[in-house]
């Protein structure tokens, strides 16, 4: 026996403080106009000194719950997508569980870059769909600009904090996660990776000295990458579900830059209309854009029940990952 199983409850949290284009301007030899031509964005928002990841997590998570009409106390499992936790230990999903009072829900951080919520929507799914859990929370938070080097206009000017938050929960048959399509190739794994802190590297002086705790990123093969994946996830939930793109009322791909979103639309043939797009406002979010989006999405009257959704997503690892959902609230 299997349950239908889908997103009953969003919820998202953008810190207050902006960082716009002009104010790179002041930081780096970078240029509104080359920001806006090259990637589509304007501004993003920077977590506030004393706020960590598990603090934007929570708000949002407070929303989600509140959507869902469900009590923290119900949930049995919390799977936080992150690159950018509180600690190395103990999970950033175990801090939130204690803040919420989520008593004894399972607790696990999940590092897939930015393809992590949908990773989690997966994951967090199939252990309703079996049966296993009935409430599971799965969270996409990011403070990037912890680990972002201020130093280097390649990659300072892309990327900005926030949290977006999912209940999921049983549903209607028909209705929740269609289909799914998650995966890596871990070859292309040095692209993207931040090469100290871990075993491999572990904190010295030197590697502080070199910003080795840092985003370091092949912009141009991550780039190359996504161009690829994210449209071949697209068509891959599609088939699996046995729809087209005709079918489908929005597509919300991850926001890393606005060439690959037009990229991606140019290649599904799918209409700019029905694709959600906040980069310009929030820039690149890691695990938190999807979330992010659909609230925004929700909150703009463009999700209602029934609708096809895909979520898409490529990043860290790398990654990638979709999810074809039916609307089901
Ligand atoms: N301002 C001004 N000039 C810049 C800037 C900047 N901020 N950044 C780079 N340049 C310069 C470069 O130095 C280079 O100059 P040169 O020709 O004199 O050497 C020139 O602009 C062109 O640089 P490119 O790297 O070729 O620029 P490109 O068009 O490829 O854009 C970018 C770079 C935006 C990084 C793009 O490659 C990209 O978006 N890649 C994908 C990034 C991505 O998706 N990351 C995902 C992260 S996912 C996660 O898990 C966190």
């Amino acid at each position: 026996m299997t349950y239908a199983a889908g997103i009953i409850g969003i919820g998202s949290y953008l810190p207050e403080k902006n960082l716009t284009n002009q104010d790179l301007e002041k930081m780096v030899d970078t240029s509104d106009a080359w920001i806006v031509e090259r990637t589509g964005i304007r501004n993003r928002h920077i977590a506030a000194p004393e706020q960590a990841t598990s603090d934007l997590a929570y708000e949002a998570a407070v929303k989600a719950l509140a959507d869902a009409d469900t009590k923290p106390e119900e949930l049995e499992l919390i799977i936080v997508a992150t690159e950018t936790p509180d600690y190395k230990y103990p999970s950033t999903a175990c801090l939130l569980q204690a803040r919420l009072g989520a008593k004894e829900a399972a607790c696990f951080d999940l590092s897939a870059g930015c393809s992590g919520f949908v990773y989690g929507l997966g994951i967090g799914s199939q252990s309703i769909a079996s049966g296993l859990y009935q409430k599971v929370l799965v969270v996409g938070a990011e403070t990037l600009s912890r680990i972002v080097d201020w130093t280097d206009r390649n990659t300072c000017v892309l990327f900005g904090d926030g949290a977006g938050a999912a209940v999921l929960g049983r549903v209607e048959e028909g209705y929740g996660i269609l289909s799914l399509d998650l995966g890596a190739d871990g070859t292309g794994g040095k692209h993207l990776i931040q090469p100290a802190g871990g075993s491999r590297n572990p904190a010295t002086h030197a590697t502080v000295d070199a910003h080795d705790h840092t985003i370091h990123m092949d912009g141009q093969d991550v780039f190359k990458f996504a161009a690829r994946k994210m449209p071949a996830a697209c068509k891959k939930v599609l088939q699996k579900a046995g729809l087209s793109i005709d079918d489908v009322a929005l597509l919300v791909p991850h926001q890393a830059n606005l060439r690959i979103i037009e990229n991606a639309m140019a290649r599904l043939k799918i209409d700019r209309e029905k694709v959600w797009i906040n980069i310009d406002r929030h820039g690149n979010m890691s695990a938190a854009c999807i979330p992010v989006c659909l609230t925004e999405a929700r909150d703009a009257g463009r999700l209602k029940k029934g609708d096809n959704v895909i979520a898409v997503a490529f990043g860290a690892g790398l990654t990638w990952a979709g999810a074809l959902l039916k609307w089901a609230k």
